[in-house]
């Protein structure tokens, strides 16, 4: 039997999040191209690594037709210019099929049988509307196994404002203006930035060069915010505002075991500590990431008061506040998405899981005082995800 190997965090890069539709600056890209993209320039940044020793590509996204379809991994490793040798596969868990990709290929690296392996995932929102041709089995509804309303995002965020009645629409929209404005004095820090791979675009005016993303909003304000309108309950209190967006983008990382690292001279930006999924009610599934991190903390031996650093997907404002509500944590927490999130660039779906790793391996140099950090998100029809990381540059001081 092999040893479980220890499973790091090589590096992690994505392509600029723009706005889906047909104003958006993807309108003209295939999906499969922005993933490719972010592959090549992820070993382009990685020169050591020998291509013939990647042992798997495991792309995720939540539609696989068409430019997401033919099983992703293979197909964008072909035209990522990998060797023919190296295999690929498509993975699926909605929001969180770029993390599925990560602990999936990094449970193949702790068993042993893979050295290196890269993880990511794409969503085209634009070309794939969310729930398009989707064909849920009737005895969902039948049998009461779901309501209707589960199978909308935006109605299961209201649902969690129905349950948690002190977590109004006004710290909902607090915390989203707090996500604008972090996001926007990251990109004037140059944070956001280092890891953004530029996308040639089309469009009708002639070819573009995509390097930032596109959906921030800096000039939003809490007046702003209040006048918006309830897309999804008449007088609710989830908003385009409060939400994260429809939007275009794909995310590429480097997983390897330890030992390869070493062997090629990789870096290790953060080393995995645990993972862990669970399905909570459908209805509110944006409390999911509460007993995916419970039970991850669990398997860590870990208590939330180890974390130092969170990046939690945005889905939406209401959902990531249920989660610092159950743990105790302030809204305005400092160690809490420090640059922002899905709320100001926006959520990709399968991409987005890699784009928290991506940040937290950033944040973790900026903080040699925090040893571990959690990227955790939810999943639709009620699931949550969770992973815990090691800061590989962890001292226990604070850096001068
Ligand atoms: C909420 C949602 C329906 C809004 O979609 P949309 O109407 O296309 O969104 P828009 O970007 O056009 O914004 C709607 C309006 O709000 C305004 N707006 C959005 N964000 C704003 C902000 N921060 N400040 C001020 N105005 C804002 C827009 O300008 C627009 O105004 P207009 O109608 O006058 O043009 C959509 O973003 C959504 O479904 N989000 C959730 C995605 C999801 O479920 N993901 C999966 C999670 S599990």
């Amino acid at each position: 039997m092999a040893e479980r190997a220890e499973v790091v965090f090589v590096d992690g890069v994505r392509t600029p999040f723009g706005r889906a539709g047909e104003k958006g600056m993807y309108w003209q890209t295939r999906a499969d191209d922005l993933v490719v993209k972010a592959i090549i320039g992820l070993l382009e940044r990685n020169p050591g690594v020998p291509k013939d020793r990647i042992d798997d590509v495991a792309i995720a996204a939540t539609t696989q037709t068409g430019d997401q379809g033919l099983t992703l991994g293979r197909t964008a490793a072909l035209l990522a210019g990998l060797p023919q040798s190296v295999p690929g596969y498509a993975i699926d868990r909605m929001c969180a099929g770029a993390m599925t990709s990560v602990t999936t290929t990094a449970g193949a690296i702790a068993f042993g049988a893979y050295d290196l392996a890269i993880a990511g995932g794409v969503e085209h929102m634009g070309r794939h509307p969310m729930g398009f041709g989707v064909d849920p089995n009737p005895r969902f509804l039948a049998e009461k196994l779901v309501s209707a309303e589960a199978l909308n995002m935006g109605n299961t965020a209201e649902r969690i404002h129905d349950r948690f009645p002190h977590l109004t629409k006004e710290r909902a929209d607090r915390f989203a203006l707090g996500s604008q404005r972090k996001t926007a004095e990251a990109y004037k820090n140059g944070k956001i930035q280092p890891d953004l791979i530029p996308v040639a675009t089309r469009s009708a005016t002639g070819w573009g060069l995509a390097t930032a993303d596109e959906a921030p909003r800096p000039e939003t304000t809490m007046e702003g915010l209040a006048g918006l309108r309830t897309p999804f309950r008449p007088h609710g209190r989830v908003t385009a505002g409060n939400s994260s967006g429809l939007n275009d983008g794909a995310t590429a990382s480097l997983l390897a075991s330890a030992d390869a690292a070493k062997e090629f001279g990789l870096s290790t930006k953060m080393r995995l500590v645990s993972f862990a999924f669970a399905g909570v009610e459908p209805e509110i599934m944006g409390i999911g990431p509460v007993p995916s991190t419970e039970k991850a903390l669990r398997k860590a031996g870990l208590s939330i008061g180890d974390i130092g650093l969170f990046e939690l997907n945005e889905a939406f404002a209401i959902q990531v506040l249920s989660l610092l509500d159950h743990f105790g944590i302030d809204d305005e927490d400092p160690r809490v998405n420090i640059w922002g999130g899905a709320i100001a660039v926006g959520h990709p779906l399968a991409s987005s899981g890699v784009r928290l790793m991506i940040q937290l391996a950033r944040q973790f140099e900026e903080h040699p005082e925090v040893r571990y950090g959690l990227t955790a998100m939810c999943i639709g029809l009620g699931q949550g995800g969770s992973v815990i990381w090691e800061n590989p540059h962890f001292t226990g001081k604070r850096k001068k």
